[in-house]
C-alpha cells in the first residue's frame, strides 16, 4: 500500500480486520452506529443519478452491503467493490459469490484506468485517517473523477456536526465542495440527512 498514506492505510486495514473478527457480519465490524445509518447513507448516495443499466464502483465497499442494497432498492447496476481490507474482500465474496470485489488502493492504480466506471460512490473511507487527512480526501477525490464518467458521491463525517468525534477526521463541508468545484462546477453538497455527515456529488466533464 503507498500513495502516500501508507501507516494510514495499515490503521485502517488493522481496525477493520479486528472489527470483522470481533463482529462478523453484524453492521459494527463496519463501524457504523446502526444499521439504519448505513443504509441511509447508502439512499443518499444512490441519489447521485439514475443508476439503473449503470456500471458502479465502490470505494471501501466493506462487506459489499452496498451491493445488496441497491438489489434491494431495485437498482439494477454493474457493481464492482474494491477495498484495502483483506478480511473485508474475503467476507464481500463470501456473501456474495458472485459479486466483483478487489483488494487494492485506488490511489495505486488498482488496473482501473480513467472513465472505467459511469458512476464511482464511496461510505465512511475518510474519517478514520490521521496524516493529512485532507490531502488525502482530495487526492482520493481527484482520482475518483478521473475513473468515473457520470458522477461520483462521497460521504464523510461532518465539522458541522455538534459532536467533536475524538481524533476522527470531520471534514469542512465548503472546503470540500470549493475543492471539488475546481475538478468540476457541477457539484451539489447534501448536508440535509444526518446531523454529523455530509455527501457531495460531483459531476466529472462540466469544468471548473
Ligand atoms: C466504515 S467502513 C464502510 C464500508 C462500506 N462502505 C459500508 O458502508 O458498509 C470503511 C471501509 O473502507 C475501507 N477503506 C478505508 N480506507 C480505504 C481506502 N483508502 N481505499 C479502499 N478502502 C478503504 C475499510 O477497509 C473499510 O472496509
Amino acid at each position: 500500500m503507498t500513495g502516500g498514506w501508507a501507516d494510514d492505510d495499515a490503521r485502517n486495514v488493522a481496525l477493520y480486520t479486528r472489527l470483522r473478527g470481533e463482529h462478523g457480519d453484524d453492521v459494527r465490524a463496519l463501524n457504523w452506529g446502526s444499521r439504519g445509518s448505513q443504509r441511509r447513507r447508502f439512499q443518499v448516495l444512490a441519489e447521485v443519478g439514475d443508476l439503473d443499466g449503470a456500471s458502479l464502483l465502490d470505494v471501501g465497499c466493506g462487506l459489499g452491503d452496498l451491493k445488496s442494497w441497491l438489489a434491494e432498492a431495485g437498482h439494477r447496476v454493474s457493481y464492482t467493490g474494491i477495498d484495502l481490507t483483506g478480511a473485508m474482500v474475503d467476507g464481500a465474496r463470501e456473501r456474495h459469490p458472485d459479486g466483483d470485489f478487489r483488494l487494492g488502493n485506488l490511489l495505486d492504480d488498482a488496473g482501473i484506468g480513467p472513465d472505467s466506471f459511469d458512476y464511482v460512490l464511496s461510505s465512511g473511507i475518510f474519517y478514520f485517517r490521521q496524516d493529512r487527512p485532507r490531502a488525502f480526501l482530495e487526492a482520493m477525490v481527484a482520482r475518483m473523477a478521473q475513473v468515473a464518467r457520470l458522477g461520483v458521491s462521497f460521504n464523510t463525517l461532518s465539522a458541522w456536526a455538534d459532536r467533536r468525534e475524538g481524533d476522527e477526521f470531520q471534514a469542512d463541508p465548503l472546503a470540500t465542495l470549493d475543492f471539488c468545484r475546481r475538478i468540476s462546477r457541477r457539484v451539489v453538497l447534501r448536508h440535509d440527512y444526518h446531523p454529523g455527515d455530509f455527501t457531495v456529488y460531483l459531476y466529472p466533464g462540466a469544468g471548473a
